[in-house]
């Protein structure tokens, strides 16, 4: 018997199948009722006791090698059977689920764009800002109301450090760093100090633009607000400019476009106007200038910032800032194709 299960043992080391039909024969010849090893273990019944342990170890090596080769075996065929058959090479591929951007980062891209094919380079400063470049370098006096508690957050233990209310804070980072010419964008987000509504947030985003250089008009200033608006709005767009305040520019104004839905006959958008409130913009006061340390008689700029949100929302007719920022996949979804 011993020399029939060295045999054995021997012989299965080379088994081979083709298909899975001569597996399943290897499988009969060994593993079945009627096969090799079954009959092995008849016989092991009657072989005398003082061999039995030694024999029993064999039979049971056999058994788990002839096994284990027959479902490598089996595994082999699995593997090959998907590989040949269900493979259709011609079938186009499963669409990636793509993401979508942010309507705020759309419409910022865009703007950032639309400047960079004037010759505008982006800028950037820090979101935790001092007084200085927010408010003071900025022209605003030491008692001015937007230095109010109610529009500003201030950091607690330094009262001197706030959370920037608004991108014009770059414009003096620039200037820290650069003589003109200077052509920049920044934006970025800002804060502020207000109930939250479907109208306003405590935060929000902006874009800042500044220009400076020798000989720098109002007339520059209005033909790229000209460009800003028919690229944004469409090349129909209508600009109106009207005389406004802020401390860093002067003269100052606020920019409306011709309403986009009704064309400027008048409608409930535009409040029967025709007109659009786009964003606020002016000559750089020359006190900006002095203050971050450029000469005001051998330069002059303009600036201008404009709110993100406001902009999509004209753009998309959002009604409710919230949605901005409750990461609703719904609403989300909806700019996939603005992407
Ligand atoms: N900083 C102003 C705001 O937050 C927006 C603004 C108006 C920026 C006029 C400018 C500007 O640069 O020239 O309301």
């Amino acid at each position: 018997m011993i020399e029939k299960i060295q045999r054995l043992l021997a012989e299965v080391e080379n088994l081979k199948a083709q298909n899975a039909e001569e597996l399943e024969a290897l499988r009969i010849k060994y593993l079945s009722k009627k096969g090799e090893i079954s009959a092995l273990m008849n016989d092991f019944r009657s072989v005398p006791a003082e061999q039995k342990k030694e024999l029993g170890m064999k039979l049971n090596e056999l058994k788990t090698k002839v096994t284990n080769h027959i479902n490598e075996l089996k595994e082999q065929f699995a593997a090959q059977d998907t590989g040949t058959d269900d493979l259709d090479l011609t079938r186009t591929a499963y669409p990636i689920p793509l993401g979508t951007r942010h309507p705020l980062s759309i419409v910022k891209n865009e703007i950032i764009d639309i400047f960079s094919r004037m010759g505008f380079t982006l800028a950037d400063g820090p979101e935790v800002e001092d007084d200085w470049h927010v408010f003071s370098a900025m022209n605003f006096a030491e008692d001015h109301p937007a230095r109010d508690m109610q529009d500003t957050f201030f950091v607690e233990a330094h009262p001197d450090i706030i959370l920037r209310t608004h991108t014009s804070s770059v414009q003096a980072r620039v200037m820290d760093k650069q003589q003109p010419p200077i052509r920049v964008i920044c934006p970025g987000r800002v804060y502020r100090n207000e109930a939250i509504s479907a109208r306003a947030h405590c935060f929000f985003h902006q874009v800042e633009a500044l220009y400076i250089d020798e000989n720098v008009s109002f007339s520059d200033l209005k033909q790229a607000l000209l460009i800003l608006a028919q690229e944004l709005f469409g090349a129909d767009t209508k600009i109106r400019l009207r005389p406004s305040y802020f401390p860093f520019t002067e003269p100052s104004a606020e920019m409306d476009i011709s309403c986009f839905l009704c064309g400027g006959e008048g409608c409930s958008f535009c409040k029967g106007t025709g007109w659009v409130e786009i964003l606020g913009c002016g000559m750089v006061d020359p006190n900006v200038l002095e203050l971050n340390g450029i000469d005001s008689k051998k330069y002059s700029g303009w600036a201008l910032g404009m709110g993100v949100e406001r902009i999509t929302n004209l753009k998309y007719q959002v009604k409710d800032l919230r949605m901005f920022s409750e990461n609703d996949t719904r609403f989300l979804k909806e700019f996939e194709s603005a992407n």
